[in-house]
């Protein structure tokens, strides 16, 4: 078990402070986004029950307020991840223009489903919604990086890069 006690301090308080001093200050709620993304960021690329209730407690907001936005969207992870994660759009240009041929084939080179991540820890799939890069369809995200109209060979390519 990590221990996460008094999580938000040093840097990741820094961080987050300067998310808070964007609002005013009976607004300090509003930097609930930045600061499950900070905590995500630096807790191995997920959050945990304790984590979203030390941010509840840091914004001065209800666990429960942190809940909603955390299982809201699809960002935020609730449990490991592998370092690389591969997010693909589900919606419908992505759908229309391949997404299941693309989708195969990286199960079938990694050897998992959305929502499972490699043995050794490198990569996951997700499935996520439209991107709003549905101009280059099929798509996905990995990191802060676009990848569009993907193809297999273009999918081998990159798997060729990370490794
Ligand atoms: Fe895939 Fe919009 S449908 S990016």
């Amino acid at each position: 078990i990590t221990n996460t006690a008094n999580f938000i301090q040093g840097d990741v308080k820094t961080r987050i402070d300067k998310w808070i001093a964007n609002y005013p200050v009976d607004q300090k709620k509003s930097a609930v986004m930045p600061a499950l993304r900070i905590v995500q960021e630096t807790h191995n690329g997920y959050l945990t029950n304790d984590l979203m209730d030390q941010i509840a407690e840091y914004l001065e907001i209800t666990p429960m307020e942190v809940y909603e936005v955390a299982t809201f969207y699809g960002n935020y992870e609730h449990a490991p991840v592998g370092e690389i994660k591969l997010c693909i759009c589900n919606s419908i240009s992505c759908m229309l223009r391949g997404r299941d041929d693309i989708l195969k084939h990286l199960e079938n080179r990694l050897g998992i489903k959305p929502g499972q991540t490699t043995p050794d820890g490198r990569f996951s799939i997700k499935m996520v919604e439209c991107l709003g890069a549905c101009g280059g369809a099929p798509m996905m995200q990995v990191g802060k990086d676009y990848h569009e109209n993907l193809t297999e060979n273009s999918i081998d390519l990159l798997l060729e890069e990370w490794g």
